[in-house]
């Protein structure tokens, strides 16, 4: 079995993780909402992803919803001690699969309970505040008054760590002001660096970075590029792009997601997978247009 107990690790909140997790989100059916075609498969890629080492798991309860934290619970519950269950709230799900803000106190309340429940937890670990002005980027605008809902809820020891997603510079330090913030989870790949300053920073400062999207989303990265260093190392074009995003900076965790245990093996084996300079120079100049 594939194993990562040589990835290098670093701090989430209060606990150091391997930099190698895994995302839960391809776990729920088609468009992230309802159950999975194959139950059973999706306890198989948890279960195997524990079994090889990761310690750092990506979910909402707005995956499905409840089905991936409900999956979770199933597959891995009762968690083992090193485990980091990383979770946020901030969006709902229409009844026609859309994702909708829910950032009043209420909504916020409801979903750090919901999170409990369907997780079987009595404390959530890390909570993400994702931020919603715009659904498919950061966006200017205060996150005072939803923020400061989610630091009373860590006051009353619902939630350990609170960190940040879908955010600028700007939220990251009014976010400071309000609460500790240990981890920012934004859109980041090979492809696409628009928070290549922001990470050197957080960097500096000791603060996670958690790149969604690690391998494209559902636009899986395609370039040409890509398949050739993939194929010049005898790799996946997934395993390079996940290997570049490993020795990108030190404070990023990566949380490919998969409904495949196949995949997921490859995906973890790609930390071991070692990138020259010349063809990690290949491959920044993707993010520049040459794809
Ligand atoms: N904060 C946010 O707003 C936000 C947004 C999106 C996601 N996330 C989190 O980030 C995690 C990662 O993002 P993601 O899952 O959306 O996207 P991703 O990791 O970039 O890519 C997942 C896609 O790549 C495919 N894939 C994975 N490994 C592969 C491999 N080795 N070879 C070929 N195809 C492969 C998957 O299909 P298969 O299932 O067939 O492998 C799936 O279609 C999520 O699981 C979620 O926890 C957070």
């Amino acid at each position: 079995m594939t194993t990562i107990e040589q990835s290098s690790r670093f701090n989430l909140g209060d606990r150091a993780v391997k930099r190698l997790g895994y995302g839960a989100m391809q776990l729920a059916g088609p468009g992230v909402f309802g159950p999975p075609k194959d139950p059973d498969a999706a306890l198989a890629v948890l279960r195997e992803a524990v079994a090889a080492g990761v310690n750092h798991i990506d979910t909402s309860d707005f995956y499905g919803p409840h089905i991936t934290n409900r999956l979770i619970r199933e597959a891995l519950h009762p968690y083992p001690d090193d485990l980091v269950i990383v979770t946020k709230v901030g969006a709902r799900r229409g009844e026609d699969a859309s994702w909708l803000p829910a950032f009043s106190r209420e909504a916020l309340t409801q979903a750090v309970h919901d999170n409990l429940r369907n997780l079987g937890l009595d404390v959530l670990d890390v909570v993400n505040l994702r931020v919603m002005f715009d659904v498919h980027g950061p966006a200017e605008g205060s996150i005072e008054a939803p923020l400061t809902a989610l630091a009373e809820l860590r006051q009353q020891g619902l939630i350990r760590h609170v960190g940040l997603s879908n955010v600028t510079a700007t939220q990251i330090a009014e976010g400071r002001r309000i609460c500790p913030i240990v981890c920012v989870q934004n859109h980041y790949n090979l492809a696409h660096r628009a928070d290549d300053a922001l990470i050197d920073d957080l960097a500096r400062e000791g603060t996670a970075y958690v790149p969604y999207f690690p391998l494209g989303g559902f636009t899986p990265l395609q370039s040409s590029t890509l398949s050739d260093v993939a194929q010049r190392l005898g790799a996946s074009p997934m395993q390079v792009a996940l290997a570049w995003l490993y020795r990108r900076a030190p404070n990023i965790l990566l949380i490919p997601g998969t409904s495949s245990v196949a995949h997921l093996r490859a995906n973890l084996a790609a930390a071991e997978l070692d990138l020259p300079a010349d063809e990690v120079a290949a491959l920044d100049r993707i993010a520049a247009g040459h794809s």
